[in-house]
């Protein structure tokens, strides 16, 4: 009674309370609908292992219903003090001139969960139907349009305030109009997308993620003794992620290595939907990309990959080597000659060292004997896939997959420390906090 009591009363414990029963949930349903996805054909091989083994997909759904009617049901909370004691609150609220419903952010919370719902529609329906690349990148965009609406009603602010060393050029403010909003949806669309590209070997889409959630919820614990607006942008930062670690640690218990499911673009996309939802609505969007410098670099080393300057085959993870059993970087093939485009890449990235060229050792065979065409198919150079995961096996030599993604873990967590450390130590060079 106490603690239901107080759960009423303070409804950061009741968040605290649906994470449990999210975390509790999603590790029990996991299993039991397993059999379900394979009946559907929902499911994919795992690449890294000797037999191949055929393992549910799309598990992402389960974690991401969940975690909505983890939401669905806190919707009251926040606004508990509407509905009790109406009369003492009532009193209260004239102190500070607001005695009206705070429907703002009734909508805020409403439009969140919308796009999150969207999204992990848009997600599922990538998973069904292997949606090619270029429409990927419109998803997040069309599933971020009730955040960017309710952003306009609610605070319609677009001035940014530039960093110190910038203000000799442009002054202490400059007013951005609707790039603001381009530059929202395109945050929409970085954060889903950056985590579905670090992705292929078991357990390191939700282990990024939640070491990002992780970060957002010390970073929001950090405020909570400070100024009210502040205060209210965090609070509400905090209601979506905590349930959001509930559900996710709930799902990687199935999907750590070796994994008995995958999570699927579903939860990629879910995953990086409520991370920009947050980022947006609690104002901390510039905090947020120092969280995801693993992602950033891994979506700028992957770009020429991606935008087919360099040839990108459908699977980029690295590749399993069953006489070691370890996993090495993975290749792709370009035929020769190679066109301006890729010769500029190859010769960029060599020159930072982030990529091997290997060339095709085939010279020694008797030319002669091999007709024209099949000469034409011996030329080429062989290159390791641009990303992080490859450049790590590049640099480190081959090691087993879970050494693999407990590595891209350790980089994920030393960059929130890194983060913390910018927001908190270095910001007063730019700002004046
Ligand atoms: C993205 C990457 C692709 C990478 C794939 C791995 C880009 C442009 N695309 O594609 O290079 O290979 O993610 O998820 O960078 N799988 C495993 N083990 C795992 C996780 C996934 O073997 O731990 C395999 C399974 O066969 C699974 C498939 O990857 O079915 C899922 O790939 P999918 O999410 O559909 O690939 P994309 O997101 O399109
Ligand atoms: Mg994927």
């Amino acid at each position: 009674f106490v603690i239901i009591f107080n759960t009423v009363h303070d409804p950061l414990s009741a968040s605290i309370g649906f994470s449990l029963l999210g975390c509790v949930i999603t590790w029990r349903l996991v299993p039991e609908l397993k059999e379900n996805f394979i009946k559907i054909n929902l499911s994919g091989k795992d690449l890294n292992k000797i037999n191949k083994p055929v393992i549910p997909e799309s598990m992402g759904i389960i974690c991401a219903t969940v975690y909505l009617i983890c939401l669905f049901l806190f919707i009251p909370f926040p606004f508990m003090e509407w509905f009790t004691d109406k009369g003492k609150v009532i009193t209260r609220r004239e102190e500070f001139h607001s005695p009206t419903f705070p429907h703002h952010k009734l909508g805020e919370f409403l439009s969140a969960m919308l796009s999150l719902q969207s999204m992990v529609l848009l997600g599922f329906v990538d998973d069904l139907f292997d949606i090619r690349w270029r429409y990927k990148l419109l998803l997040p965009t069309i599933a971020s349009i009730p955040l960017l609406m309710v952003y306009y009603v609610n605070f319609g602010e677009t001035h940014i305030v530039l960093p110190i060393p910038l203000r000799f050029l442009f002054g202490g403010y400059i007013d951005l109009g609707y790039l603001y909003y381009l530059y929202m949806s395109l945050m929409a669309v970085f954060c889903t997308n950056s985590i579905n590209i670090l992705a292929g070997i078991n357990g390191v889409e939700i282990g990024q993620s939640l070491i990002i959630a992780i970060s957002i919820a010390i970073n929001d614990l950090l405020f909570l003794n400070g100024s009210d607006p502040a205060v209210e942008a965090h609070l509400f930062s905090l209601y979506f992620i905590i349930p959001f670690i509930g559900v996710s640690l709930g799902l990687i218990m199935h999907n750590w290595y070796p994994s008995r499911v995958f999570v699927g673009d579903t939860y990629c996309y879910f995953a990086g939907m409520t991370f920009a939802v947050v980022g947006i609505l609690a104002h901390f969007s510039k905090t947020m990309i120092l969280f995801f410098l693993p992602q950033i670099f891994n979506f700028a080393y992957s770009v020429p990959q991606l935008f087919k300057l360099v040839e990108c085959p459908r699977h980029r993870m690295p590749k399993f080597n069953p006489l070691t059993r370890k996993l090495e970087f993975s290749k792709v093939k370009l035929q020769k000659p190679l066109n301006l485009p890729t010769l500029l890449s190859l010769k960029l990235f060599s020159t930072f060292g982030l990529i091997k060229i290997m060339e095709n050792n085939v010279n020694n065979i008797d030319k002669k004997k091999i007709i024209d065409d099949d000469k034409k198919d011996l030329d080429y150079i062989e290159v390791n896939n641009f990303t992080l995961l490859n450049l790590i096996l590049l640099k480190f030599g081959p090691m087993n997959e879970r050494t693999l993604t407990i590595c891209v873990l350790i980089i994920q967590v030393l960059t929130s420390c890194l983060a913390f450390f910018i927001r908190y130590r270095l910001v007063h060079l730019f700002y004046e906090i």
